[in-house]
């Protein structure tokens, strides 16, 4: 097999990542792939063209050329219509497609005969683990939010003794703990916060409790788990007790940091203005869940704003700013995914596959994704 793999350089404003980093180019050619680099693809997340050259890439001056040679074209955003323009009819692509959001990309995806395949649809089983990209991408995201945090708040996170008194820890309260949750919750305990977490799936309360932090649980009788480690929609008198518990948490925390998520939804409305107004001035809430709509009734998607004096941060590209790891995580990601869709003779649609069908977007001219296509 010698089949062209190609590596586009992000144009969205403010995306700093690359979709396979040298490392990963280094064993995807010894596997056989031609691997083709846009000049410059790697450069703001730290990877030179010359370590790219130096890995066995050849690097292309532009998009369009690189896309016209390509069989398979992986990026990390969704492709802006002229970018699927340039791609070569029935060639294979492979990025974040977001398609439920993007219903005019897959129509274009799909008239262009392309093959394409969303990342962000690898499904959360063991076996698809190495090629989870939104679990690499959210533990970033929890990560950086306690950055945030705690670069925002007008207090220490720590507890100090020091000779000008005793300084009280920050408390931190973490809605949802998933990956980015998770992670929320064991960088505010390294820091030095008092961290307190909730989630509708009852199972996670070990994996709270493993990393330092204090599980809340809403007493009603009701398992959220809605399959595959995500959650489900709760009901009525479960989401009663919850605000009423989240309240009593809320007005007492300096950080809050929602993440919670139903794939293929609208963020749940987890805060409220008057939840917000309870919190001390100078707290601040970071909205993992801005991307879509976020879990605070106030939170302005990609915007910071300051409301009842809480700072509401809405940032939806987290990773991007730590475009370094980031990187390499995708890279690594992509790199399994890609091992995984091909065999010596170039891809194999395996349809039995759970990971091939689960993350198919277009084929043949037709719209794959089950969600999508309704
Ligand atoms: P996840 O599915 O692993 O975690 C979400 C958690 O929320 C789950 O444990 C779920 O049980 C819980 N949950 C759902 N509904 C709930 C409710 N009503 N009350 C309490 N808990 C509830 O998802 P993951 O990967 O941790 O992602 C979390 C969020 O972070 C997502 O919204 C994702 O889009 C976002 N994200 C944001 C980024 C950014 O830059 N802002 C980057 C990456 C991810």
């Amino acid at each position: 097999m010698m089949m062209k793999l190609a590596i586009l350089k992000e144009t969205e404003e403010g995306e700093h990542r690359v979709a396979l980093i040298p490392d990963s180019i280094k064993r995807l050619s010894q596997k056989g792939f031609a691997v083709l680099v846009e000049a410059g693809a790697g450069s703001s997340a730290g990877y030179s063209d010359q370590e790219y050259e130096q890995a066995g890439a050849t690097l292309v001056s532009s998009a369009q050329k690189l896309a016209e040679q390509a069989d398979c074209v992986v990026k990390v955003r969704p492709p802006s219509l002229e970018e699927v323009e340039v791609l070569r009819n029935s060639s294979v692509f492979i990025a974040i497609l977001q398609p439920a959001l993007r219903l005019d990309l897959v129509k274009k995806l799909a008239e262009k005969q392309i093959t394409s395949f969303g990342l962000d649809l690898i499904p959360r089983t063991t076996l698809a683990q190495s090629m989870d990209v939104l679990s690499s991408m959210s533990t970033i995201a929890g990560y950086k939010a306690v950055l945030l945090a705690a670069d925002t708040i007008n207090r220490f996170f720590p507890m100090l003794m020091t000779a000008a008194g005793t300084i009280a820890p920050a408390k931190v309260l973490v809605i949802g703990a998933g990956v980015a949750g998770l992670m929320a919750c064991a960088t505010a305990k390294r820091l030095g916060g008092v961290v307190e977490a909730f989630d509708v799936r009852p199972e996670v309360k070990e994996q709270v409790h493993s990393v330092g932090a204090k599980f809340i649980e809403v007493p009603v009788n009701e398992d959220g788990s809605g399959g595959g480690g995500y959650a489900k929609v709760m009901s009525d008198e479960y989401k009663q007790k919850q605000a009423e518990l989240i309240s009593r948490h809320i007005s007492k925390s300096d950080v809050v940091i929602p993440t919670a998520l139903i794939p293929g939804r609208k963020a749940p409305i987890l805060i409220s203005e008057e939840q917000v107004a309870s919190m001390k001035p100078g707290s601040v809430i970071v909205d993992l869940a801005a991307e879509m709509g976020g879990n605070c009734a106030l939170t302005q998607p990609g915007q910071t704003i300051i409301a009842h004096g809480v700072t509401i941060i809405g940032h939806s590209n987290l990773p991007s700013s730590l475009s370094f790891h980031a990187s390499q995580m995708l890279s690594r990601n992509i790199e399994k995914f890609l091992l995984h869709l091909c065999d010596e003779k170039g891809f194999q649609m395996n349809m039995e596959d759970e990971i091939t069908r689960g993350s198919l977007v277009t084929k043949d001219g037709k719209v794959i994704h089950e969600l999508t296509s309704k």
